[in-house]
């Protein structure tokens, strides 16, 4: 059975390592791991989750998007397990937009980003697949991504002026359309 893991939180070491290759996607260890992520991911109601995030410094992200009490607006997609992803190229057309993050619990923070992206990452059946995301699962994927390099959006948000608390966000924001 899938348990619920524990979501680290801003100020772990954890979360500024960065992640190592999965050399044996099929290891039992990292099967059960991939289950766990997704049921954690989804009682969080979250949109994305790096193994890090959960205390495994392994490339290893969950991209998960659908309409959530946190991200009302998110496309609906099938949850997936990508492992050691890669971009392997960006839009140098950029998009800012509003992003929270489950270990930074209560804030949200504009980021640019690009607006689509080609990543390559290896199912958990181990197939390797070269994927176009873009829009707001563009946004997921460069996330997580930055999960296992050791970063958060806090180092992707262009001023401190560009954070809000969510009571802000849900506040005001919704009335411009954002996310
Ligand atoms: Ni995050």
């Amino acid at each position: 059975m899938p348990r619920l893991l524990q979501i680290a939180q801003l100020g772990h070491p954890v979360l500024r390592e960065t992640a190592g290759e999965v050399p044996d996607v099929l290891a039992s260890d990292i099967q059960e791991l991939i289950d766990d992520m997704l049921v954690t991911t989804s009682d969080v109601d979250g949109v994305g989750l790096a193994a890090p995030q959960v205390y495994h410094p392994k490339r290893i992200i969950i991209v998960a998007s659908r309409p959530n009490a946190r991200y009302p607006h998110a496309p609906l997609m099938e949850p997936t397990a990508m492992l050691n992803p890669v971009i392997l190229s960006s839009s140098l057309e950029n998009e800012s937009d509003w992003e929270g993050c489950l270990s930074i619990p209560g804030i949200r923070g504009l980021v640019s980003r690009a607006k689509s992206l080609v990543l390559r990452y290896q199912t958990r059946t181990c197939a390797v697949i070269e994927e176009r995301f873009e829009g707001f699962v563009a946004r997921i994927v460069m996330h997580e991504v930055d999960h296992l390099n050791g970063l958060t959006f806090l180092e992707r948000v262009g001023s401190s002026r560009d954070l809000v608390t969510e009571r802000e966000f849900f506040r005001r924001i919704p009335k411009r359309e954002s996310v």
